[in-house]
């Protein structure tokens, strides 16, 4: 007759390598603990998969600086008009001046006050036509790329502070450009 006792006893014998546990764990524990141990080891595995991803892209932004592009050339020649210059004028007022207007009124550039000091001291540039300190000696063709893409005429790309303009009307642009090349006292150092 069937003598299950003998029959753990038989099969048993000359399993000597099975330890004093794996027997009492014996049963429908057994299968659970080992599927909880794999699943714990796959979960920690993508947790420190993440965790090096993270790792990884903390380090790019902390060392990696900011990337630099083939410089885009650009031949234009913009049309100073007044009805451009007044275009200009108006989408200045709005972008342009928030950031770009100095302590003397003029677009000499500014401390940037609004950001979080946690990314450090921001200064907008002097964008008015002085030839050292502004952007006199910048063709149109470099401030027409630069507001489209940010990208300045040595290849360097203006940090996300300063916004880009990819889908602004070229017409729009062109008014900017005529504006700041007009007379108007903020883009004049002299007057
Ligand atoms: C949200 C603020 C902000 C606005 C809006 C803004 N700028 Fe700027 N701009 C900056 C900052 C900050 C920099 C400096 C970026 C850097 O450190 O490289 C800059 C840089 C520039 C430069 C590069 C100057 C140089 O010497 O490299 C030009 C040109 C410029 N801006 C023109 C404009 C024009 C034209 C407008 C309006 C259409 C405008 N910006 C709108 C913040 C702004």
């Amino acid at each position: 007759m069937y003598n299950w006792f003998n029959h753990r006893k038989n099969h048993l014998i000359g399993q000597t390598a099975y330890s004093a546990q794996f027997i009492i764990l014996e049963g429908p524990i057994q299968p659970i603990k080992y599927a909880m141990k794999t699943w714990m080891k796959r979960i920690g595995l993508v947790v420190l998969v993440l965790l090096l991803v993270v790792a990884g892209f903390a380090a790019f932004i902390q060392f990696g600086g900011m990337p630099s592009f083939e410089p885009i050339e650009l031949d234009l020649a913009v049309e100073v008009t007044p009805e451009r210059v007044a275009k200009g004028a108006k989408i200045a007022a709005v972008q342009c001046m928030n950031c770009h207007m100095g302590s003397d009124n003029r677009l000499s550039g500014m401390h940037m006050k609004d950001v979080p000091k946690e990314f450090g001291v921001i200064r907008s540039r002097n964008i008015t036509q002085d030839k050292e300190k502004g952007i006199g000696n910048w063709t149109d063709g470099e401030i027409f790329v630069f507001l489209r893409t940010g990208i300045r005429k040595d290849g360097s790309f203006a940090p996300a502070y300063m916004p880009k303009y990819p889908l602004l009307a070229d017409e729009d642009i062109y008014s900017i450009i005529a504006w700041l090349r007009s007379d108007a006292p903020p883009c004049n150092h002299r007057n």
